[in-house]
């Protein structure tokens, strides 16, 4: 069958997003979220967020990696991180109740069970036996792929999933070269059930789908990094190189292998490049959607991170970040917390050449974007419309 019926419940998927977009609002009045506050850094314009190389803030350089409410309502309402308290959103209950719990139970201290060791809500629950919903664990039986691309989406992110399918994430767009794609996503904290089956329907057709029973929010992208890792961890150790790439990039993976990663080379071994930022720290305003609170990273620096919209890391080491992280606590910033996890290892990153990894958007321009690896900022259906131009010959670049 050369064109599949699209999938039936896909047919739903637009009621599902503005049940979704209903979700949110609920979910945010329950949060005690201004419902139009002011956009947050996140949002267009994005003043407050220079990513800019080299910037004091470098964490900064994130925005709309994952398109999520955000801004400075979002976070500043929280309270304060160490009066447990004063965490009383409905997102947080867990944490209420297991506190209220413990102190009902203080008055037979005898019999009861040690309090849990308080953990801010930014910080991801870790380790976690996380169970697949959704995998894909013999992807690599026959074949040991040269790079494995794991982009990180949203559940209900359907179309962006398929405008990546068909441009950058196209598994036959390097002659030659064994490429596999997943995407990596987790549980939507409203619409997890109904939008289940869209998910089962949308991997039977394309086996491209890893998910994990985590709530998908952004102070949880650390957990879809480390559910990649996992996977080749567990299920493609002999992958030469791994990519993690957010949805938001405009991606040329033939000048990433052929330029940079060279295939007719022995693989490299604890190996990580991409944009990186070196003498940046973690922003302790509770105004920004990067908000890192001590409790959850004490030191004024990070050790040197490559930016989240696009790293690549050799095989080998993404099995080892995978395991260093089980013993280490986690930060809701998952680039920075992989560049934690480098220094535990007493690893370091590897400078890329200059202009191939871009944080800033640059206007396309086809012979400019050949000779990279990486832009932010490009969303899957303006890529779409790129992509043929990019792809034809019609434009022939100089040497
Ligand atoms: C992927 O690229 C190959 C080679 O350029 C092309 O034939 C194929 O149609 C592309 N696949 C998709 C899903 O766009
Ligand atoms: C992260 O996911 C866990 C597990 O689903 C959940 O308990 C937690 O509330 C989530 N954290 C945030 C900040 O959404
Ligand atoms: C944090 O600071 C301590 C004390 O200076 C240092 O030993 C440790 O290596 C730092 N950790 C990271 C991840 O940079
Ligand atoms: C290639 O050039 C021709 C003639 O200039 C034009 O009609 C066509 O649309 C171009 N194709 C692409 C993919 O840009």
């Amino acid at each position: 069958m050369r064109c599949p019926q699209p999938p039936r419940a896909l047919l739903l998927l637009p009621a599902l997003l503005s049940l979704a977009l209903l979700g949110v609002r609920v979910q945010r009045r329950l949060s005690g979220e201004p419902l139009d506050g002011p956009q947050g850094p996140d949002g267009p314009g994005a003043p407050n967020a220079p990513d800019g190389p080299g910037g004091p803030n470098g964490v900064l350089g994130r925005p709309g990696s994952q398109g999520r409410p955000g801004g400075p309502g979002r976070l500043g309402s929280h309270g304060r991180p160490d009066g447990p308290g004063a965490i009383n959103m409905a997102a947080f209950q867990w944490r209420a109740s297991s506190s209220s719990s413990s102190s009902s139970s203080s008055s037979v201290k005898a019999t009861a069970k040690p309090p849990p060791p308080s953990r801010h809500p930014l910080q991801p629950p870790y380790p976690y036996p996380y169970r697949f919903l959704l995998n894909e664990p013999h992807k690599c039986r026959e074949r040991a792929p040269f790079l494995v691309l794991l982009v990180a989406t949203e559940p209900a992110d359907t179309a962006g999933r398929a405008a990546i399918r068909q441009t950058w994430g196209n598994e036959s767009s390097v002659p030659g070269v064994s490429i596999l794609r997943l995407f990596l996503t987790g549980v939507h904290p409203v619409f997890g059930a109904p939008l289940r089956r869209v998910l089962e329907e949308e991997s039977a057709l394309h086996r491209d789908i890893l998910q994990q029973d985590f709530l998908d929010t952004y102070n949880n992208l650390t957990l879809k990094t480390l559910m990649g890792m996992e996977w080749v961890s567990r299920h493609c150790p002999g992958a030469a190189y791994v990519l993690k790439a957010d949805r938001d990039v405009f991606l040329n993976l033939a000048f990433l292998v052929g330029r940079l990663l060279q295939p007719q080379l022995p693989p490299k071994r604890d190996f990580m490049t991409g944009y990186i930022y070196r003498d940046t720290g973690p922003l302790r305003s509770k105004a920004y959607k990067w908000y890192v609170p001590r409790q959850v990273y004490p030191n004024d620096t990070y050790p040197p991170y490559c930016g989240g919209p696009a790293y690549v890391l050799s095989g080998d080491l993404a099995a080892k970040v995978y395991a260093v992280a089980q013993t280490l606590p986690l930060l809701n910033m998952e680039d920075s917390f992989v560049g934690v996890c480098l220094h535990a290892l007493g690893l370091g990153v590897t400078s890329s050449p200059w202009g191939v990894f871009n944080m800033h958007r640059l206007p396309y321009d086809k012979c400019k974007f050949s000779r990279l690896v990486m832009v932010h900022h490009y969303q899957p259906e303006e890529v779409l419309s790129l992509w043929p131009h990019f792809q034809g010959a019609n434009v022939t670049c100089p040497p």
